[in-house]
């Protein structure tokens, strides 16, 4: 039975101790590569773009022994052209890995029913559970997880809510401000309170940004427009004025607490130049660390 990443949750919070700590040790190592997809191929199927997650996935089937192809957003037609359930039993013949970045969460439970082969979840509308893996071993690298507090500024979605359920998994303290009507949904805020409650963690949810942030030890924001929400652009820019994270909000936080932020940025709207550049931001770290992450992922899936 292959086992499959659509989201977060399918990880326990011993699994993500469990990658985050194999993530580093490959790290800390000269030798980084590994067998464990040898003779092996992985299929992206992107049907947004990427910068970070299609390098990195590539770079991590490669390095493990794979080959990886890749299919751009016009080339599949998932669920347009073709049904999610075809193009995973086709792929499934074809490939042994499935990574794919898609619109619909239910894209990726459709594609691993008909697959047979695992497949991860690379970013849905609902959620980014690798981009929360990297951010979980940058927070690691940056001071640690257990007991420490990171504030989210902005708007409910899925980088957050993988982020929430992955932070909670190890201990952390997590804040969430948000405006009315962007908030991180009720379901998600209760899975990671309940993996808090186990982990000695915690979750608020706040509308108030200074508050969220007031001594915390990580600040993380992510764009207001995600990709599919274009149209939507206007009135998210104004719904989130206030919300943005910059030099006056970050001396909120506790000293040398670290900026995150997943990428791409909208620089001027959720973020400062000066903070984004600043000394006190880990944004390179953070993108570096989705191969380290992503490449433990797959190491772990396939051992
Ligand atoms: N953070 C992230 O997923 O970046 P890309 O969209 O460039 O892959
Ligand atoms: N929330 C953003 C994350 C991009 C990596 C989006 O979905 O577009």
């Amino acid at each position: 039975m292959s086992r499959s990443v659509l989201s977060v949750c399918d990880l326990s919070a011993e699994e993500i101790a469990e990658v985050v700590d194999r993530a580093l040790k490959t790290k800390q190592q000269a030798e980084r590569r590994g067998s464990q997809l040898s003779g092996m191929t992985g299929l992206l199927i992107f049907q947004k773009p990427s910068l970070r997650t299609r390098v990195s996935f590539e770079l991590a089937v490669t390095n493990l022994g794979g080959r990886a192809l890749y299919l751009s957003p016009p080339e599949v037609g998932l669920g347009e052209r073709e049904s999610p359930e075809d193009v995973g039993g086709v792929a499934g013949r074809y490939c042994d890995l499935i990574v794919c970045r898609t619109f619909d969460q239910t894209n990726l439970d459709r594609l691993a029913a008909s697959s047979g082969v695992p497949v991860v979840n690379a970013l849905s509308d609902w959620e980014h559970p690798c981009q929360a893996l990297a951010d979980v071993l940058t927070i690691r690298e940056h001071g640690g997880t257990a007991g420490r507090t990171l504030a989210y500024v902005g708007d409910g979605n899925n980088v957050v809510r993988s982020l929430a359920i992955a932070a909670a998994s190890v201990g952390m303290h997590i804040r969430i401000a948000s405006p009315s009507g962007y908030e991180l949904d009720q379901g998600s805020v209760n899975e990671a309170s309940r993996r808090a409650a186990a982990s000695g963690g915690s979750v608020s949810l706040l509308s108030d940004p200074v508050e969220a942030v007031d001594g915390a030890d990580v600040v993380y924001t992510d764009t207001w427009t995600s990709m599919g929400q274009e149209l939507q652009a206007k009135q998210r820019l104004e719904a989130f004025t206030g919300y943005q994270v910059d030099a006056r909000l970050v001396a909120q936080a506790s000293r040398g607490a670290s900026v995150m932020h997943c990428l791409p940025a909208h620089r001027g709207e959720e973020i400062t130049d000066e903070v984004l550049d600043g000394p006190q931001s880990v944004v390179l770290d953070q993108a570096e660390n989705r191969l380290h992450a992503q490449q433990a992922l797959l190491a772990w899936l396939f051992d």
